[in-house]
């Protein structure tokens, strides 16, 4: 049976493909339409589905939509007829949003693919995000804690899921949600927007932040947040503007107790009383994120009796939050998969309607993240050679070599091999890569090649039998890390020699590598490790600041052209930069 999952018109669109229970190919809208963040109906990512798997609409059994548009628009209605007047400008927005693309969702779907009506269906927005973790994580029994910003209306689900063997089925319960306007994902956006930064991009750089302040702002945080008996939370809206109008996030109140948001545009200088305010504004959201997450699967595990965990949600993309659950929630595994955020609800959506709607049986999928396009090396000595670049085609020995010796020459190196990641952060296929020992190497990366601020902390990969060296790993920290779910102290032993990849808190957001998920870079680190004597590598997403992360051969090389990396590799092609190639002016000639 063959199952297309969709997720769309909010952030982070994508389309994935089930056959026969199984993932075939899954890909993000943003890495076909280089536009990041695409919320547009993903024709692309569709398209490639499809004729990757050599299928025509027609062959469709199911197409899943990852939400229930009519539910969102309710919410939708209810919001703005609530705040009434006071959402009035925001009114005509919500409506034209709601009434152009989410409601009528079956009849987009319908008329861009020529599926009849029958066949379209939707799963709840959560159903999919626990559907993403719950249905791809090595586990047959396990609790299920999701948490985003908003789908229809629910905010945070906890539940369990039980697969089955002997065609028994899949069962995945929700038992409880909170409800927008009360929301985590929402809390930590409205700082996010506080703080200067993108609303739904950027999240992850208030973490960064966190780790340079002190949460001496908790307490002000927490009058925001207002816990329940019951484990769960509401928030006091007075402080919030997002449920009533698309513009602002917080209201006056908010910068009464926190003082004069910061301006998006001067950046923050943590030597200054502003900047710590900022960053000590950033731990101490954190903080009480961290906390709310933590009772809340504390109390999932005295009441499930379970061992094991899955978390789904974009909420799971905070990897500092993830390891506290694994350290203090009594979860014995904790399971994040390589895309917990709306984009994963597409193959959550797919995975979902085969094993409950359609009754398909149980079936494993497998444990890693590369279900999006193939890179073409020959694609890449192409556009090299007729750019005038040295091309070489090496024996995967030699190449892996060479490589490893560049590396531990201080070179950077774009890493691109088989099919895309799908999910937020690059796992080995489109990585850029460098020794990770000082912190030179740090500044250089981030002034020269991905161009962003510089308490943005790089992360490190490393074989999982290694890890325990460098890595003070809890049990189950290994699995956490396997898709960079976790952050983890490093040894303090190793910090300065691992300078390029520690925190300034002496954290890492490490990945370890299982061989048998990515053999090429498993044995770069091999042989990166027996030259240096310390198999690590600083592995970054192979983008610059503010594109989607590359997909083609063609995009990487012109990353590769315009910023400071000085080799490229796809397959067993690759590109040394020539010293005398002057790499930035070379801009609009190759993009
Ligand atoms: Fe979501």
């Amino acid at each position: 049976m063959k199952v297309l999952g969709i997720s769309a018109h909010y952030h982070d669109s994508a389309a994935a493909l089930v056959v026969d229970g199984v993932p075939v190919c899954a890909v993000q809208e943003e890495r076909l339409s280089r536009r990041k963040n695409d919320a547009a109906f993903p024709t692309g990512a569709i398209e490639w589905c499809l004729n990757h798997a050599a299928l025509d609409p027609g062959d469709l059994d199911a197409v899943v939509f990852y939400e229930r548009s009519m539910l969102k628009f309710e919410r939708i209605l209810t919001c703005a007829l609530r705040s009434f007047p006071h959402s009035w400008r925001s009114f005509p927005n919500a409506m034209k949003n709601s009434l152009g693309e989410k409601v009528w969702v079956r009849g987009i779907i319908s008329s861009h693919l020529g599926v009849p009506r029958r066949k379209i269906l939707f799963a709840g927005h959560h159903q999919s995000h626990a559907a993403a973790a719950f249905l791809t994580a090595p586990t047959r029994r396990a609790a299920i804690l999701t948490a985003d910003g908003v789908g229809e209306w629910a905010t945070v689900t906890v539940g369990h899921g039980e697969r089955r063997p002997d065609g028994r089925g899949t069962a995945i319960t929700l038992l409880r949600e909170i409800r927008f306007p009360h929301s985590l994902g929402m809390l930590y956006s409205t700082f996010t927007a506080y703080l200067g930064f993108a609303v739904n991009e950027d999240e992850y750089k208030v973490m960064g932040l966190a780790a340079y302040g002190r949460p001496s702002m908790a307490a002000q945080v927490r009058k925001l947040i207002r816990r329940t008996p019951d484990g769960a939370f509401v928030l006091d809206m007075d402080y919030f503007e997002y449920h009533t109008t698309a513009t602002r996030s917080y209201s006056p109140r908010f910068v009464e107790l926190f003082g004069p948001p910061r301006n998006a545009y001067e950046p923050i200088d943590l030597e200054t009383t502003e900047g710590q305010r900022f960053a000590d504004c950033a731990a101490s959201v954190q903080r009480v994120l961290e906390d709310t997450l933590v009772d809340m699967a504390r109390a999932l595990h005295q009441e499930s009796g379970l061992t094991d965990l899955c978390l789904g949600g974009g909420v799971a993309l905070n990897g500092v939050a993830n390891a506290r659950i694994l350290a203090e929630s009594g979860f014995e595994r904790v399971f994040v998969p390589p895309a917990p955020g709306d984009a994963g609800c597409a193959l959550g959506a797919a995975l979902y309607a085969d094993r409950t709607y359609l009754g398909n049986p149980d079936r494993d999928v497998p444990d890693h993240p590369f279900w999006g396009p193939p890179v073409d090396p020959e694609e890449l000595a192409r556009v090299a050679r007729e750019d005038g670049q040295a091309v070489e085609e090496l024996d995967e020995t030699a190449l892996i070599e060479r490589i490893a010796d560049q590396l531990a020459a201080g070179r950077v190196v774009g890493w691109m091999d088989g099919a895309c990641e799908f999910g937020p952060r690059a796992l080995g296929h489109r990585s850029i890569l460098a020794a990770p020992h000082s912190s030179e190497m740090r500044d250089r990366l981030n002034r020269d090649i991905k161009y962003r601020e510089e308490f943005r902390p790089f992360a490190p990969v490393t074989p999982i039998e290694a890890a325990d060296r460098y890595f003070e790993l809890p049990p189950g920290g290994a699995r956490l890390a396997r898709f960079m779910s976790g952050v983890f102290p490093v040894r303090p032993e190793w910090r300065t020699r691992l300078a390029a990849i520690t925190h300034v808190d002496g954290t890492a957001r490490l990945q370890t590598l299982e061989r048998g998920m990515a053999p090429r870079l498993y044995a770069l680190l091999e042989a990166y490790g027996r030259r240096t004597g310390i198999p690590v590598l600083l592995n970054t997403s192979f983008n610059v600041a503010g594109e989607p992360i590359v997909n083609r051969a063609l995009e990487g090389y012109s990353t590769f052209r315009r910023c400071g990396i000085d080799a490229l590799v796809a397959g067993p092609t690759l590109v040394t930069k020539r010293a005398s190639a002057p790499a930035r002016r070379l801009k609009e000639e190759v993009a």
